[in-house]
C-alpha cells in the first residue's frame, strides 16, 4: 500500500474538530489585536529563502523545478513571503500594518514528537513601527495568544541581538568563530560552549561571566557585563521600558529576560523572544519572533519590521499534555425514519431544520430505533427525532432528549423551537 510521506500526518475529523476549535481560538485573538488576515502561496521562487541565508538553507527546504524550468521551494515559514507581498501590494497602506496568517510549512527536518516535516504557523508581521509599545504588544500578543488557548504553563524568554554582539565585542570574538558559538548558544548547549571558548583562547574567568550573562534574567547585571557599550546600553534600557509594559499594562506576571536567546532564522536583528512549554520535553518552543530586516533586503523602502510565529501543532500538543479538556463535537438532532415509508418525510424534516441552521444527521442505513439511538449517542446528538407511520399520517414526530431519555410529541411545526430551547 502506498504510504503517507515521512513527517506528514492526516488528521481525521476528531482531529480536525480540535485543530479548527484552537485555530479559531488564536485567530480571535489576533482579531482582537486590530491584525488582519493575510494569506500567500504555498510555494514560492527559491531564492526568496536563500536571499538572506544563502544556499545552505537549500538542506533544510524541500525545492524543485517546475516544467517550466523555475527554481521553486515549499514556504519553511511566512514571514519572507509576508514581505514580499508587502513590498508588491502593501507599501502604500496606512502604517502600522498588521497582518496575521495561517498556514503549512514545509522543512526537511528529522521528524519526531513536535517535529514534522509538514506543520501549521499561526504568526504575524507588524510593519511600520519599532516604539518600546509596539514591541510590547506585539509579544504580549504571543503570550495572550497561548493563554487564551488554555495552556497554563508557558515561560516567556526575551533577549536583545544588539547585546549579544557587544558581549562577542567585548570579548574580540571574530565573526568566524562567533557563527559556531552562536549554534550552540541557540541550542543552550553552555558546555560545548564553555569549550569553544577557553579554545580560542579566552580565559576561564572570562568565560564564565559570558556564560553567566547568557544566562541570568538578571538585567542590571547584564547593564554592567556591557558598561561602556553605548548600543547595547540603549538596547537594554528599551528592553527594561518593554519588561515594564508588559508586567504593568499587559498584566503578564513572568517576562524573563535571556540574552541567550539567538534564534536560528538569519534575518533578526534587536529584541528576539521565545515561549517555552515545558510539559513538551525537546521540542518545548512553541513561539519564536522578534525584530527583523527583509524589507530592504527585497528592494523595498526601510521600514520597521517585527512579528513572531507559533508552531500550531506544538500549542496543540501541550495542550494535550496539559490534559485540555476540548469542547466535543456535538449534533442538534438525529433523525429516525422507523420504516421505509417514512424515509421521504425525514429526510424533509432534515433539510427544514438544517435550513435553521441546526445541525442535523440521520439513519441513512434503515437500521431500526434501537441501533440507531445508540449511533445518535454516540455522535453526542442532543435530540432524536424519531418518525413512525402514524406520526406521519398526523404530521408529527416523537422527540427524544438524548440527554435525559424523556419523549414527546411534537408537531413538525414546532420542531425547531422545541430544539432552541
Ligand atoms: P521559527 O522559530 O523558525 O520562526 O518557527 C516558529 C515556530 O514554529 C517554532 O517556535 C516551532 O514551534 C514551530 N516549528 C518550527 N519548525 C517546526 C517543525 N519542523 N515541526 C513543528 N513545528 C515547528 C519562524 O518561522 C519565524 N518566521 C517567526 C517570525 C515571524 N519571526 C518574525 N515573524
Amino acid at each position: 500500500m502506498v504510504q503517507i510521506p515521512r513527517g506528514t500526518r492526516d488528521f481525521v475529523p476528531e482531529e480536525m474538530q480540535k485543530r479548527r476549535y484552537l485555530q479559531q481560538r488564536m485567530e480571535a485573538t489576533f482579531r482582537g489585536y486590530g491584525y488582519g488576515e493575510i494569506q500567500t502561496p504555498t510555494f514560492e521562487t527559491l531564492e526568496l529563502f536563500t536571499a538572506k541565508s544563502g544556499a545552505s538553507i537549500i538542506d533544510e527546504l524541500y525545492n524543485f523545478k517546475d516544467k517550466g524550468g523555475r527554481e521553486l521551494a515549499l514556504r519553511p515559514e511566512l514571514t519572507a513571503p509576508v514581505i514580499r507581498c508587502y513590498i508588491e501590494r502593501l507599501q502604500m497602506a496606512p502604517k502600522p500594518l498588521k497582518l496575521f496568517y495561517f498556514g503549512n510549512c514545509f522543512r526537511y527536518d528529522r521528524p519526531q514528537k513536535g517535529r514534522y516535516r509538514e506543520f501549521w504557523q499561526a504568526g504575524c508581521e507588524l510593519i511600520g513601527t519599532d516604539t518600546p509599545e509596539a514591541h510590547a504588544e506585539l509579544v504580549a500578543l504571543a503570550y495572550t495568544i497561548l493563554k487564551n488557548i488554555g495552556l497554563q504553563n508557558i515561560v516567556l524568554n526575551i533577549g536583545n541581538l544588539h547585546v549579544i554582539s557587544a558581549m562577542f565585542e567585548k570579548l574580540r570574538i571574530t565573526d568566524a568563530v562567533k557563527k559556531d558559538l552562536l549554534t550552540f548558544i541557540d541550542k543552550s548547549q553552555y558546555e560545548d560552549l564553555n569549550s569553544a571558548l577557553r579554545s580560542n583562547d579566552i580565559s576561564q574567568q572570562d568565560t564564565e561571566a559570558f556564560l553567566e550573562i547568557l544566562q541570568t534574567p538578571d538585567l542590571d547585571k547584564i547593564m554592567n557585563y556591557v558598561h561602556g557599550h553605548e548600543r547595547a546600553h540603549t538596547e537594554l534600557t528599551r528592553l527594561r521600558g518593554v519588561m515594564d509594559l508588559l508586567k504593568t499594562s499587559f498584566g503578564i506576571p513572568d517576562p524573563r529576560v535571556k540574552i541567550g536567546i539567538v534564534r536560528g532564522l538569519d534575518y533578526y536583528k534587536g529584541l528576539v523572544f521565545e515561549i517555552e512549554a515545558p510539559v513538551l520535553g525537546a521540542e518545548k518552543q512553541l513561539c519564536g519572533g522578534g525584530d527583523y530586516e527583509l524589507v530592504s533586503l527585497f528592494g523595498g523602502t526601510q521600514v520597521p519590521q517585527a512579528g513572531f510565529a507559533i508552531g500550531f501543532d506544538r500549542a496543540l500538543l501541550a495542550l494535550e499534555t496539559e490534559q485540555f479538556t476540548f469542547p466535543q463535537p456535538s449534533l442538534d438532532v438525529f433523525i429516525v425514519p422507523v420504516t421505509e415509508t417514512t424515509i421521504p418525510m425525514a429526510l424533509s424534516v432534515a433539510s427544514q431544520l438544517r435550513a435553521q441552521g441546526l445541525t442535523v444527521d440521520l439513519d441513512l442505513l434503515r437500521r431500526g430505533i434501537g441501533k440507531s439511538l445508540k449511533y445518535a449517542a454516540a455522535q453526542h446528538a442532543r435530540f432524536a427525532v424519531i418518525i413512525g407511520p402514524k406520526e406521519q399520517e398526523e404530521g408529527k414526530v416523537t422527540l427524544r432528549n438524548m440527554i435525559d431519555g424523556s419523549q414527546s410529541s411534537c408537531a413538525v411545526a414546532d420542531l425547531t423551537a422545541a430544539v432552541f430551547t
